[in-house]
């Protein structure tokens, strides 16, 4: 939630706007109502700040670009409104009344009325309706020309979730930061120091890079970073290397991100699958670093996530009933997991995934199970990130940076990753015979070609999604293994086409969703050939006797299904367990052509924020 960019300095190839407006860019996926920057010019600090996107900042920098020469140093901000009204007074930065202290922040500041009052019984003028402006005018009460103890008084006077950046009017080389809860990370290249909320904007200046931990501030100058804990005491402190590279963040010759990054899902697949296997065997001892006898120990197994992450558990979850019902499998939602009195202890393993390693549900999920004696193990894609550094054991996803709001490529990762974990697991615990783990990885292996050529036939799937665009609403429905995919693919028409869609278990439909049904609200079915298949095309003719369309998606093999409905579409046929992989892509494919005929701001749907850092 909002994004932060900070630099000072003199960056090689760009100057300190471009550097500030591109990280704002970059990060706009964290948040889009208003845009602001601060910059220190030759006669003070220029805040600029508007309602609306960031490309609508960068024309109003322009316009004001002779008063701006000479910036030497800047913060900006992206915000996703929290408290008080999208406006440009809402918008960061924000300045104290006295001028002396510029500041933006992302996250939530929970005893900020209190401060206010304080304040403005003191006679401070507020001015806007944040919660933000209370650490503002707060550190320039304090501040009386030593900036790290005043720093460290404001951080241990507020309470909640901060990531502040700051700059003190006669600090000019100067720009401070802090972190409790959400995301900040720094970097240096020699010449110039950076701050971001995400990584990705600081890799076009290096890809060594200091991530904020919880309680610590750092005072960023042209020539390096200094670390603090909140007492001011200093501290050293290393780098951590991100190999990605920026271009991974570049849309290319893609319309959209999403677009760009369902593209690259055969490859994520391919590369995760040849990390974690050799031909017929899996191995992440060393990924993991769990001990082997504890794996042998596990009675309980918790899967704990939020969104699209949560969808991907569901999927493990299948996969390892399906070859071992002995295990006291659970899978939460964070949110839920964190305020319940969950079971825990050394007999337990929980899994927290979140592509981001930000999201504030996940990270308390897993503080509280790490605080019963649970083994914990998280999954994310963002090396260096919140739940990486605080989990002992972290298996990267290997999707590469996702910038698309909605998760198309990092899903595709999670399950890959959470099957190779759950046949690992199971092979540690005796349970999984030679046979069925050369099969199924003999089936993951075979799985980049198949998505390859199930992205080849968009063409078709354009067609049912314009025909379908004018739909009232859809009914998601399958049966066991498809039904983690009929949520994620109702999800994915909620968050970019902002379309009514529901995912129902098929057996649930005739317990009141039925209901619903008539000539205007469509179903799409999911109905691989196997087992359930009859089962499910019986669900499917009641809904089709209420006069719904139908979109029957099925595999090659199922020749019966295609009957039942008014479009098919027709994937390869995998192991059983192996159908949300081939099943997924047309679904992302659906809602994107969807929401391009409804011309909806893809990469960026409104309300929300790809990382979401507060509760
Ligand atoms: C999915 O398209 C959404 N972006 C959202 O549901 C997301 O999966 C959820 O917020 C969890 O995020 P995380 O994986 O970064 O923790």
């Amino acid at each position: 939630m909002c994004g932060i960019m900070g630099c000072v300095g003199k960056s090689g190839r760009k100057s300190v706007i471009e550097v500030i407006l591109d990280g704002l860019e970059k990060q706009e996926y964290r948040g889009y109502d208003s845009a602001g920057v601060a910059l220190r010019c030759a006669d003070g600090v220029k805040n600029i700040k508007i309602v609306g996107r960031v490309s609508e900042l960068v024309k109003r920098v322009e316009e004001c670009a002779s008063e701006c020469a000479g910036t030497q140093s800047g913060i900006g901000h992206t915000r996703w409104a929290t408290h008080g009204a999208v406006t440009v007074t809402n918008a960061h930065p924000h300045e104290s009344c006295d001028g002396m202290v510029t500041l933006v922040h992302n996250g939530i500041i929970e005893n900020s009325r209190e401060i206010r009052a304080r304040l403005e019984a003191d006679g401070i003028k507020f001015v806007t309706e944040t919660d933000t402006e209370s650490p503002c005018q707060l550190l320039a009460r304090i501040y009386s020309g030593d900036a790290r103890s005043a720093m460290s008084e404001l951080c241990r006077s507020l309470v909640g979730a901060f990531a502040l950046v700051i700059m003190f009017r006669d600090r000019p080389n100067e720009i401070w930061c802090a972190r409790t809860a959400s995301p900040l990370v720094v970097a240096a290249d020699g010449s110039a120091s950076y701050c971001a909320s995400d990584p990705t904007a600081l890799l076009d200046y290096t890809h060594d890079l200091f991530f904020i931990e919880e309680g610590e501030m750092a005072e960023l100058t042209p020539n390096g970073v200094r670390f603090f804990d909140f007492d001011g005491t200093s501290h050293g402190k290393s780098p951590i290397h991100l190999d990605w590279d920026s271009v991974m963040t570049d849309k290319g010759r893609y319309d959209h991100f999403m677009r760009k990054e369902i593209e690259e899902q055969p490859d994520v697949l391919r590369l995760t699958v040849d990390t974690h296997t050799s031909l017929t065997n899996v191995d992440m001892g060393k990924s993991i670093g769990l001990p082997a006898d504890m794996m042998k120990n596990i009675r309980r197994l918790q899967f704990v996530a939020c969104g699209t992450s949560h969808y991907a558990t569901l999927v493990a979850r299948d996969i390892i009933e399906s070859l071992d019902n002995s295990l006291d499998i659970r899978a939460d939602v964070a949110s839920e997991y964190r305020y319940r009195n969950v079971p825990g202890g050394a007999d337990t393993l929980a899994v927290f995934v979140s592509q981001s390693g930000e999201t504030a549900d996940t990270l308390a999920a897993a503080r509280l199970a790490r605080s019963l004696g649970t083994n914990c193990i998280a999954v994310t894609n963002v090396r260096g990130s919140t739940i990486d550094r605080e989990v002992e054991h972290t298996i990267l996803s290997l999707a590469g940076p996702e910038i698309g709001v909605a998760a198309t490529k990092t899903f595709t990762g999670q399950i890959t990753i959470l099957t190779l974990l759950a046949l690992y697991l199971l092979k540690e615990k005796g349970s999984l015979s030679a046979s069925d783990e050369a099969r199924l990885i003999g089936g993951l292996r075979s799985l980049p070609a198949k998505l390859q050529a199930i992205l080849e036939d968009e063409p078709h799937i354009r067609a049912l999604a314009k025909k379908h665009s004018g739909s009232k609403g859809f009914f998601f429905i399958g049966r066991r293994e498809s039904v983690p995919l009929t949520m994620e693919g109702a999800l994915k028409l909620k968050e970019i086409a902002y379309l009514p869609s529901e995912a129902y278990p098929a057996g649930e439909m005739k317990h009141g969703p039925i209901a619903m049904l008539d000539e205007k609200l469509t179903v799409v079915a999911l109905v691989p050939g196997g087992d359930l298949s009859d089962k499910t095309l019986s669900n499917v003719e009641e809904c089709r006797a209420r006069s719904a369309p139908i979109i029957i998606l099925t595999t090659e093999d199922n020749d019966d299904a295609r009957d039942f409905g008014d479009d098919v579409i027709s994937v390869p046929r995998t192991e059983r367990e192996f159908f949300p992989f081939v099943g997924l892509i047309p679904l992302q494919l659906f809602a994107y052509h969807i929401a391009r005929e409804l011309g909806r701001d893809i990469d960026k749907p409104r309300n929300l924020a790809k990382s979401v850092t507060v509760e």
